[in-house]
């Protein structure tokens, strides 16, 4: 089946969909994105990606180029012509085309591009793999909050994953706290089986996932310390882990060459990924 994407009010063949070469986007990186999980037609946390991603525009003083209504009608569209089940809705806004000029022009539409692809979802949580990361310092701007589609040092991040056969890099601020993936919220349990994680800042992206495991642990008892931790406190977890819209809940095993506990993926880990996998089943239509 061919692919289509959504390119400023038109369906168009994904090969052939393009935007204008003096898009600002392309040129200055000047837009925002969301990654959206699909399961059984239904998005996943709809409303809270659509929240960041006004909060995304507004930071960056991008008007959101329709209507939120209009705009989830689009996502459903786009959704139903590529017949996705299970998957993932890419969907980028940019300050639109105008002479290359770094200031914000005085009259830009803004341009909205959505994409959507098949995905496999985790049906269960037992027999997941456990992954490892590799550490690095954090060498991005001081507004990680915002989800722009400035990525160089995530992309540059994850090359370096790759290339050391790890899953993520965990990134280390200047004072040696963990700041998060380059894609994805870092997590550790202590050994009072408390979860930890570094709260909302500037210094990291507010992950959707984030909020709703930080949610479904405080409905299920599971204590959570808001606050940022060292390398020296994750090598010595109990139990550590990893959040995002593509990733879910994924063990961490082992950081740079130290084995996490005994180096399999920890049972608090696996009762969120358990609880996620639900929560996921529940939202779908
Ligand atoms: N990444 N931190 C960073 C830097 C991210 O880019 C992401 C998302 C997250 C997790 O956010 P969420 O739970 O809302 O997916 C944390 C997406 C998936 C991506 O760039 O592909």
């Amino acid at each position: 089946m061919s692919r289509i994407a959504y390119v400023n009010g038109d369906y168009v063949a994904h090969g052939r969909a393009a935007v204008h070469v003096e898009d600002r986007g392309y040129q200055f990186a000047d837009g925002v994105y969301e990654v959206i999980a699909v399961r059984n037609g239904a998005l996943i946390d709809g409303d809270g990606h659509m929240r960041r991603l006004q909060y995304s525009l507004d930071e960056l003083e991008i008007a959101m180029p329709m209507s939120p209504r209009a705009l989830a009608m689009v996502i459903a569209e786009t959704i139903r012509r590529n017949r996705i089940q299970n998957g993932i809705v890419y969907l980028q806004i940019t300050r639109g085309s105008s002479p290359r000029n770094h200031p914000f022009p005085d009259f830009t539409r803004p341009a909205l591009v959505i994409t959507a692809r098949r995905a496999a979802f985790p049906t269960d949580a037992e027999g997941v793999a456990g992954g490892h990361v590799i550490t690095i310092p954090d060498i991005r701007w001081s507004r990680c909050d915002i989800k722009t589609v400035s990525l160089l040092p995530a992309v540059l991040a994850k090359q370096q994953a790759v290339e050391a056969d790890a899953y993520e890099a965990w990134m280390i601020d200047g004072d040696g706290y963990i700041t998060e993936g380059s894609s994805t919220n870092a997590w550790i349990v202590d050994k009072h089986g408390r979860l930890v994680t570094r709260p909302k800042s500037h210094a990291i992206l507010g992950g959707i996932t984030r909020e709703t495991v930080l949610r479904l642990a405080a409905e299920n008892g599971i204590e959570v310390i808001e606050r940022p931790f060292t390398l020296e406190e994750a090598v010595g977890a109990r139990e550590a882990f990893l959040t995002s819209t593509t990733s879910f809940v994924k063990p961490i095993t082992r950081i740079d060459e130290h084995a996490i506990a005994n180096g399999e993926p920890g049972q608090i880990t696996l009762r969120l990924l358990k609880l996620y996998i639900d929560y996921m089943k529940s939202c779908a239509a």
